[in-house]
């Protein structure tokens, strides 16, 4: 039986990449995309170039409610899924004061809500397995700039953890920690040198050091609760 991923947001981007990265290691790949269909349907073309099966599924994951039906969703359509990427995720910049409670509940429905329940239904529904979040250089900081990302990130940091030791020994739980890798959107490539000029490193990194940090936890089986920071030194100043 083939092994299978469920990569959330994995039509663009640093999911896209997670996603060709799994199927050239022989995954079959359940992509979930939210409004990047055009996109998903062209990573799909290229991960069926791999030789791996690819099949899309579309959820808004800003209603707790469809995040809780992915999982059964892509068990309906694949036998053999072992791996949970938590990819998907929304970065704004609202500062505390203007924080309305609308605001707080999408940034913390996508950033944390769905992969605790994503997480809970992937490990009810499959006997062992590996889950990776996506987490941000920030959590090790208070910085109150994307003052609700940062904090839907610290929230999964620890989810991180707790699930570590919840789920053992059945399932190991680690996170990726980026720095300044791809610009955010509608910001160009000054943003991302601006932001990597303040790190020790002094430079952008690249999605092939995402996919290297991925790769270790994807490979090594006595790892877990483990936060890789991917970041040129960020966290550190
Ligand atoms: N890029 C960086 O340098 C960087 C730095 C620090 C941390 N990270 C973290 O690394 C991960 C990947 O980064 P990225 O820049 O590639 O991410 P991204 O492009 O900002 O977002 C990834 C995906 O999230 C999905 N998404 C957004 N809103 C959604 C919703 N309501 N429902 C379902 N899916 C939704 C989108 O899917 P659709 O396009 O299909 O709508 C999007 O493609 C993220 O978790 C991010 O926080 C990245």
């Amino acid at each position: 039986m083939k092994k299978v991923a469920l990569v959330t947001g994995g039509a663009v981007r640093i999911g896209k990449q997670i996603s060709l990265n799994l199927a050239q290691k022989g995954y079959d790949i359940a992509l979930h995309y939210n409004s990047s269909r055009k996109e998903a349907l062209a990573t799909r073309k290229q991960i069926l170039k791999t030789g791996s099966r690819c099949e899309l599924f579309h959820c808004d994951l800003s209603s707790t409610e469809d995040a809780r039906e992915l999982v059964p969703k892509v068990m309906k359509s694949f036998n053999g899924l072992c791996v949970l990427v938590n990819n998907a995720s929304i970065f704004e910049n609202v500062r505390f004061g203007d924080v309305t409670p609308e605001f707080l509940e999408k940034d913390m429905a996508i950033n944390f809500k769905a992969p605790f329940f994503l997480s809970q239904s992937f490990s009810t529904a499959v006997d062992k397995g590996l889950i990776i979040n996506f987490l941000d250089t920030r959590v090790k900081k208070n910085s109150v700039e994307h003052f609700c990302y940062n904090l839907s990130k610290k929230s999964l940091y620890h989810l991180t953890k707790m699930l570590a030791r919840e789920l053992a020994p059945d399932f190991r739980v680690n996170a990726v920690c980026p720095g300044p890798i791809l610009a955010p959107h509608g910001f160009g490539e000054d943003y991302l040198l601006e932001m990597a000029r303040r790190t020790p490193l002094k430079q952008p990194g690249s999605v092939e050091y995402i996919i290297n940090a991925f790769n270790y936890f994807l490979e090594n089986d006595y790892v877990t609760g483990e936060c890789l920071f991917v970041d040129g030194g960020k966290s550190l100043t």
